[in-house]
């Protein structure tokens, strides 16, 4: 089969991280006999340098053509002081809205070889856990209105936060079908305590939960959220909410993970072209220095076979030579203990690890 990939590398480590994803998905293809064909295009910082633009028009056509997409990361301090609609972040935020991209799946899972790397107390991390966060991903506070407006002479800023119920269904969905296919619990995370959106969130996450009466459903105030995940990350199956919440919450599993650079992500619609990239950011203080650990990356890879491309097989293949290499002690610097701190390998070898990993 042949498949049209998209490439984003964007800015700061984003094209060494997407070049040790594509090394690995020739490798895949050579295996299984799979044509990957790639188009690299740009967005965020890069695009602004080179056309003014975040998210240059050829950009999005060729996304919309391709099968599916593949992003590094954008941003970086040389454009923070931009305006916010032509920040290099529009790239990434107008991407999902225009491929329609309305379910983000973050999975964050602890690895055996790394349950040292794990930040809370062992006996914790010795418990493991396995959580899909489900985030919204292109309605909210991310999408409302905002602005700025005088008040009486005193200047004003508002973002607003604003879920219909059709948003709120199809991402609820999602998360009770997954729930299907791994421990059937839900836990539905919201602010109903304070916020209308989080009632009405509320309400229609209990109502699609009755059809899935093989799903357990519970609902969790944010805050309370914030504290269970460090406390007993273990008590979580599959995790469903809105897109800044999603935000926040991930990033925090990730650090109890062991790093951030560990954990990949699926952006999904409607259709099967998705849009696949690690979770972390652009690092522009580690960018060119061959430090980046490229596995997040390499793992959003093996999410794209399973999701977009049907191909599990092959994307179990992936994840088995990222254990592998882990387990056979090979660290890049984000998750080296600190007494080994001087055998850490860089992203180009941490790349060649598993390469070697998935020949055998
Ligand atoms: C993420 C990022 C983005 C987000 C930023 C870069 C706009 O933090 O993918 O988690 O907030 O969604
Ligand atoms: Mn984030």
């Amino acid at each position: 089969m042949e498949y049209k990939v998209a490439l984003i590398p964007g800015d700061g480590i984003g094209p060494e991280i997407i070049d040790g994803a594509v090394k690995v998905l020739e490798k895949i293809g050579g295996i299984y006999g799979h044509d990957f064909r790639f188009t690299s295009y740009l967005a965020g910082g890069c695009a602004i340098d080179a056309t003014g633009k975040p998210l240059p028009e050829e950009t999005l056509e060729g996304c919309l053509a391709s099968d599916s997409v593949m992003l590094g990361a954008v941003g970086g301090p040389k454009w923070d002081t931009l305006p916010g609609d032509i920040r290099p972040e529009k790239a990434l935020l107008g991407l999902r809205k225009e491929l329609g991209l309305y379910t983000n799946l973050r999975p964050a899972k602890i690895q055996p070889a790394l349950a040292d790397a794990c930040v809370l107390r062992k006996d914790i991390a010795e418990r493991g856990f396995d959580i899909l966060i489900v985030r919204e991903l292109t309605g909210g506070i991310y999408f409302g209105e905002r602005g700025r407006r005088d008040k009486n002479g005193v200047e004003e800023a508002y973002d607003t936060e604003k879920y219909d119920v059709n948003e709120i269904e199809r991402v609820a969905r999602v998360a009770f079908e997954s729930a299907r296919k791994r421990r059937g619990k839900v836990t539905s995370i919201d602010k109903a305590n304070v916020l209308e959106t989080s009632r009405l969130w509320r309400e229609t996450v209990h109502r699609i939960g009755e059809e899935y009466p093989d799903v357990e459903l519970a609902d969790m105030l944010v805050d309370n959220a914030a504290m269970q995940l460090v406390r007993d990350p273990s008590a979580f199956d599959v995790v469903v909410t809105s897109n800044m919440f999603g935000d926040i919450l991930s990033d925090e599993a990730s650090q109890v993970t062991g790093s951030i650079g560990l954990l990949a992500s699926a952006s999904l619609g409607a259709t099967t072209r998705g849009m696949y990239e690690p979770i972390h950011g652009s690092a522009p203080d580690i960018a060119g220095t061959d430090k980046a650990n490229p596995i997040a990356t390499i793992l959003s890879a093996a999410m794209m076979l399973r999701y977009s491309f049907d191909l599990g097989e092959e994307a179990d293949c992936i994840e088995r030579a990222v254990e592998k290499v882990l387990l056979d002690g090979w660290r890049t610097s984000d998750i080296c203990e600190a007494d080994r701190a001087g055998e850490a390998i860089g992203c180009r070898e941490m790349t060649e690890k598993i390469l070697e990993a998935l020949g055998r």
